[in-house]
């Protein structure tokens, strides 16, 4: 496993694309997963094509959770826990799972501006009674738009609130640093996640009511040291 490594299940799609690109631009290997290995070689071609020398490839899923220590989940929520479930014999002690998914009222037909309500509290700690011992999850890039991210002239322009076990936290906070523009923040404790995954269907709304289909951020002030 190489200590750099960032694997992203799901990457196949917009989110997980996304981020792809972002860390490939920034020298980090990245390993993309589906569920199909096809798939994901067919996406990482593509973040070939984007970034000449990019250090990927693409991988059945769980083969591709096996070789990171950062591995994020980028499916839509109905999918995080089965996906989590197909993939825990392949996870060891020591790795960290980022959930990233928003329990949006879509799951059940209803609308993206809506959330349903995890027993958990929400998708994080829903995936942290799921992850085997010793792995950590933690929860950011919730609010981070696929577009802004996948169009790599432009800086991104969001915080992004990690929450989690603290050293995690830590790790996932300094991958923000990798994408121009994106400022983790440290949202503490797992069940601040609650709060991100919420405010994502706040700004699917926002896009709306403001016309801004490229997908609008958010930012914090007065936070020392910025
Ligand atoms: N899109 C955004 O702007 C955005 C912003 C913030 C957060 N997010 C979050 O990021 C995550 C990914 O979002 P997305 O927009 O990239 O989603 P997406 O494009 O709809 O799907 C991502 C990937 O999920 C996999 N998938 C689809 N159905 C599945 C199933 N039945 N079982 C397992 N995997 C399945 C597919 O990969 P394979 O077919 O290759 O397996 C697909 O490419 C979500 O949790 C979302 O809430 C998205």
């Amino acid at each position: 496993m190489d200590e750099n490594a960032i694997a992203i299940l799901g990457g196949t799609g917009d989110q997980g694309l996304g981020l792809a690109l972002r860390f490939a631009v920034a020298g980090r290997p990245v390993v993309i997963g589906s569920r199909k290995a096809e798939r994901a070689v067919e996406a990482a071609e593509k973040v070939r094509a984007s970034v000449p020398g990019a250090a990927i490839e693409g991988l059945e899923n769980g083969a591709a959770a096996e070789r990171a220590p950062i591995v994020i989940l980028s499916v839509p929520f109905e999918h995080c826990a089965p996906t989590l479930k197909g993939i825990q014999p392949r996870l060891r002690a020591g790795q960290i799972l980022v959930s990233m998914g928003v329990p949006l009222a879509t799951a059940i037909g209803d609308g993206a501006t809506r959330l349903v309500g995890v027993w958990q509290g929400s998708c994080a700690e829903l995936l942290a009674g799921l992850a085997p011992d010793g792995v950590e999850v933690v929860s950011a890039f919730q609010n981070v738009s696929a577009h802004r991210l996948q169009h790599l002239g432009a800086e991104v322009e969001c915080d992004v609130l990690v929450s989690g076990p603290a050293p995690a936290r830590r790790r996932v906070m300094a991958l923000c640093s990798l994408v121009p523009g994106l400022r983790a923040v440290d949202g503490g404790p797992l069940a601040n996640a609650r709060i991100a995954e919420a405010v994502t269907a706040l700004l699917i709304g926002l896009n709306a009511r403001y016309k801004v289909p490229e997908g609008i951020g958010i930012r914090f002030t007065g936070l020392p040291g910025t």
